[in-house]
């Protein structure tokens, strides 16, 4: 997918939420606040990355994804970042790889259902005591009464780990990743040529490793692992080479950088609000931590939205779209909508209604990778209640700088035992 990013417009529109430094500043909240409040569905005629709608409020949301014929998430028109351009934009260079969540049906449905089965319920009760040992022995490492890095430490090691089991990955090589997926994740580094060059490089690195990968897998199949569970699938058959690494790109970007910052959020929200982790510590009922664990991904929501283009003219609540017009759905701010989440700037581990949240989207396109965000990040809250760990977070952490992955690239902390 490419990005032709443009010059920032000279004068800034304080209603424009697709600028980086809001995220990078954590100051979103107001603006998503007044549009929420006096324009939720809102044109903003110019920005980096050209005019688009904004859609702040949960209901809206919900009915631009039930409608993914009027509402494409196509990479051909620019897929699902405010960011993307459609493929009149291609460049000297670019070769799309597509994925598919930036598919609508019948390919979106077909490829779907290639790795749909690696996340079902039965396979996340497989997965279930493996992601405690791991987690537990990650956390048996950390140090106590010494600051360290939270992100690094922490949230990039267990994700790391979780990836590597999907894939069935070398368990040496496992870092690699990671690394893989920062690079081709980062949206917003690829303008110049020679970034586009950069990222080309590392795909066709990653997709060395998972040629001999699947070479493998093809003479001695898994029962389990996703490579296996594609090639063994129908769809794969009618799968063209560029698609099958835009989903592997997919399926390690999709789980990254998202369960990442879910974890990094644990820490930092908990310590933002000091009685709501106390609610924790003296309360270790599963299901406490389970709905913990949807309060904590609602709050942070690690993807601040996902984007849909108008493939006719047509009306939104009274509003006149365009064919081709981008619409961004702002996850981040429907999680804050306060005839749905009252006070949602607060994290309330006890929240009635915090699994309602809209941070794995909605419809079709609805994460395929959730139980196991889920799972991971579940089982990060029970195993440190069970060793009686608490987060301090030590200063303010440094946040992504972008208004598409909603995160923390540096966060210092130190543990305490209560
Ligand atoms: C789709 C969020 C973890 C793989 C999505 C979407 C969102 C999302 C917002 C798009 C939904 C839409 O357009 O309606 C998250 C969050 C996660 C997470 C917040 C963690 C807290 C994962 C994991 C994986 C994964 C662990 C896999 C390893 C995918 C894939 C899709 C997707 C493959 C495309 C689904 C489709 O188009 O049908 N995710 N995700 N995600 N996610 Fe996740």
């Amino acid at each position: 997918m490419a990005t032709q990013i443009r010059p920032a417009p000279e004068t800034v529109n304080p209603l424009d939420v697709s600028r980086a430094e809001l995220w990078r500043n954590d100051v979103w909240q107001e603006p998503m606040r007044q549009l929420r409040a006096e324009s939720p569905i809102y044109y903003c005629e110019d920005s980096k990355f050209g005019p688009y709608w904004s859609v702040t409020t949960y209901k809206p949301i919900q009915h631009i994804e039930a409608l993914p014929k009027i509402f494409s998430s196509s990479w051909e028109y620019g897929g699902i970042t405010v960011a993307g351009d459609g493929i009149d934009h291609l460049q000297e260079g670019d070769v799309p790889m597509p994925m598919f969540i930036a598919m609508d049906p019948p390919q979106h449905t077909a490829q779907r259902r290639t790795v749909a089965p690696a996340f079902g319920p039965s396979e996340i009760e497989r997965m279930r005591a493996d992601t405690q040992a791991r987690t537990a022995a990650l956390i048996d490492t950390l140090p106590v009464g010494k600051p360290f890095d939270w992100v690094e430490k922490v949230s990039i090691e267990l994700t790391t780990d979780m990836l590597a089991i999907l894939f069935d990955f070398p368990w040496e090589d496992r870092h690699n990743l990671t690394r893989w997926s920062d690079a081709l994740g980062d949206i917003e580094s690829f303008s110049t040529v020679e970034e586009r060059h950069a990222r080309l490089a590392v795909a066709f690195e990653m997709g060395g490793a998972f040629k001999q990968l699947w070479d493998r897998k093809a003479q001695n199949p898994g029962k389990h692992d996703l490579i296996s569970i594609m090639l063994q699938s129908d769809a794969m058959k009618h799968m063209s080479e560029n698609e099958f690494m835009g989903n592997l790109i997919l399926l390690i970007v999709g789980g990254n950088d998202t369960t990442r910052n879910s974890m990094s959020a644990y820490a930092y929200g908990l310590h933002c609000f000091p009685e709501e982790r106390a609610k924790l510590e003296a309360n270790h009922d599963p299901d406490l931590a389970v709905n913990a664990m949807h309060e904590i991904i609602r709050w942070q929501t690690p993807l601040a939205h996902m984007r849909r283009t108008a493939t006719e003219d047509t009306e939104l609540f009274g509003h006149r779209i365009r064919k081709r017009d981008k619409i961004a759905l702002w996850y981040a701010s429907a999680n804050r909508d306060e005839d749905i989440f009252p006070d949602g700037d607060r994290i309330i581990v006890d929240r009635e209604n915090a699994r309602r949240h809209l941070a794995f989207g909605y419809g079709i396109h609805r994460c395929v990778g959730a139980r196991v965000a889920e799972l991971q990040l579940t089982t990060l809250i029970s195993e440190m209640q069970k060793r009686r760990l608490r987060v301090n977070v030590l200063g303010e952490p440094e946040r992504v700088n972008a208004c598409f992955v909603h995160g923390y690239r540096h966060m210092q902390v130190e543990l305490e035992q209560y």
